[in-house]
C-alpha cells in the first residue's frame, strides 16, 4: 500500500491508502473525491480524470505519453503538471504523492 493525497478543488484533503499498481484515478472514484468524473472508465479516452500533480512531485510521477497528451488537449485549464490521473499507476517510490483536483472537468 502507497500513501497518496487527492486535494479536491476545495481544498478538502483525501489522505488515501492505495493499492499498489491501481491508478490514482480508481482511488479518487473509490473515495468519492469531488471532480473526478473518469467518465471512459480509465481507458485515456474521455480527459474527465486531470489533476494537477503537485509540482514537487511532477518528475518523479513523468511527463505524459503521445496518448495521454493528445486526450489532455480535451481537457480544462491544463498546465504543465497536468495528469490524466487514470494514468498514474501507484507504485511504492510515490509514497506521499500529491494530486489536486482542477476547478472543473472539460
Ligand atoms: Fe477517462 Fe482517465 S478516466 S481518460
Amino acid at each position: 500500500m502507497t500513501k497518496i493525497t487527492i486535494v479536491a478543488f476545495d481544498g478538502t484533503r483525501f489522505d488515501i491508502e492505495a493499492e499498489n499498481g491501481s491508478t490514482v484515478m480508481e482511488n479518487a472514484i473509490r473515495n468519492s473525491v469531488p471532480g473526478i468524473e473518469a467518465e471512459c472508465g480509465g481507458a485515456c479516452a474521455c480527459a474527465t480524470c486531470h489533476v494537477y500533480v503537485d509540482p514537487a512531485w511532477a518528475e518523479k510521477v513523468g511527463a505524459p505519453e503521445a496518448m495521454e497528451e493528445d486526450m489532455l488537449d480535451f481537457a480544462f485549464d491544463v498546465r504543465p503538471t497536468s495528469r490524466l490521473s487514470c494514468q498514474i499507476r501507484v507504485r511504492d517510490e510515490f509514497d506521499g504523492l500529491v494530486v489536486q483536483v482542477p476547478e472543473r472537468q472539460a
